[in-house]
């Protein structure tokens, strides 16, 4: 199979990750028969210093063009990058929001799971780890306060913002048969997450998810308020399925999702749209204070690769083989930095690629 896909390098420690990830998938294409063709587009800050914008219209055009966008991560420092005084809608993340809302990319999924191995990374009780977890974080990716009207002005003279969280059922109706569909390949279970108690949007939210679970019997299905949820997370994260949420709350769930899997380095993603099209990227940043220095964790974008081959490709062989070899390279002790302990090697981003390599 010949797979055309857009690589956005991105920056920060996105350019060495996402390398190492296509060290893998050509790996892959050698062993199972595949053809990786790669284009290589700017977004970000790198963007901002040779085209003076985060996206231009031109790299959209040829991110859709392609069969899947493999991307590494946007953004500097936020405090001293003199990208951050540019007024918002010029800085890394606009192209980012771009990015999603030109590809029509509203369900983002965020797996996060705790490795046996890497139990002690958890920060969580020891009795907490034990149990285990394995949920599919679904956040709505192209609307709500992200995308909603948005001003700063002087009322009465007073400084006021004003920001807005809007939804329309079809918009909500999507991604809910999304996190359906996607429990019915899990466990069954769907958690879908609001403030109904306060917000008017969470329950237009909740009255469509609940139509959309009567075509879905045989997926239990619960509301669950998002404080709840944070609480939750930390408490028992074992109950959790699927969650099922907004695009703030997804936001910041996602986070605290992974931070309990032991490393934010760990975690993959993939946003898609109505087709087999999808952009897949670590669910951390750029981390621009051990960028460039072979410290960075690979993984995530390995296993974001990995998620590309499964939803995009079909190829679930394939994506199994990078799973497997992830795995076995943490039975094998190997280890970067964010995820070191005691009695385990210490490898850079590169190493790490190559040992995932030799197990495929
Ligand atoms: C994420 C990030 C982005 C978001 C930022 C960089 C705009 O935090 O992908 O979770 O808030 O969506
Ligand atoms: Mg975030």
């Amino acid at each position: 199979m010949k797979c055309n896909i857009a690589v956005i390098k991105g920056d920060g420690i996105g350019p060495e990750v996402v390398t190492q990830a296509m060290k893998v998938l050509d790996a892959i294409g050698k062993k199972f028969g595949h053809e990786f063709v790669y284009e290589q587009l700017l977004m970000g800050g790198c963007s901002i210093d040779a085209c003076g914008e985060p996206l231009t219209d031109e790299a959209v055009a040829r991110a859709k063009a392609a069969d899947a966008v493999l991307l590494g991560s946007i953004g500097g420092n936020t405090s001293t990058s003199p990208w951050y005084k540019l007024p918002p809608n010029k800085r890394p993340e606009a192209g980012l929001l771009k990015i999603r809302k030109e590809l029509g990319l509203f369900a983002n999924l965020r797996p996060a799971n705790l490795y046996e191995q890497l139990k002690g990374a958890c920060p969580l009780k020891e009795e907490i780890a034990d149990r285990g977890f394995d949920m599919m974080i679904m956040r709505e990716l192209t609307g709500g306060l992200y995308f909603g009207a948005r001003e700063t002005k002087e009322v009465d003279g007073v400084m006021t913002a004003v920001d807005t969280l809007t939804y329309n059922e079809n918009e909500i109706r999507r991604i809910a048969i999304k996190g359906f569909d996607i429990a019915m390949k899990r466990r069954k279970k769907v958690t879908s997450v609001d403030k109904a108690n306060v917000l008017d949007s969470s329950r237009l939210w909740r009255k469509v998810v609940e139509e959309v679970a009567k075509d879905y019997p045989e997926v239990t299905y619960e509301h669950m308020l998002v404080d709840n949820c944070a609480m939750q997370l930390v408490k028992d994260p074992a109950q959790f399925d699927v969650v099922l949420t907004e695009n703030m709350f997804g936001d910041i769930l996602s986070d605290e999702a992974s931070m309990i899997t032991g490393s934010i380095g760990m975690l993959a993603s993939a946003s898609l749209n109505e087709t087999k099209f999808g952009m897949y990227e670590p669910s951390g940043g750029s981390a621009p204070d051990i960028a460039g220095q072979d410290k960075a964790n690979p993984i995530a974008t390995i296993l974001s690769a990995a998620m590309m081959l499964r939803y995009t490709f079909d190829l679930d062989k394939e994506a199994d083989a990078i799973e497997a070899a992830v795995k076995q390279v943490l039975v094998d002790n190997y280890r970067t930095c964010d995820i070191m302990s005691d009695g385990m090697t210490l490898v850079g981003c590169s190493k790490m690629g190559d040992l995932i390599i030799e197990r495929i």
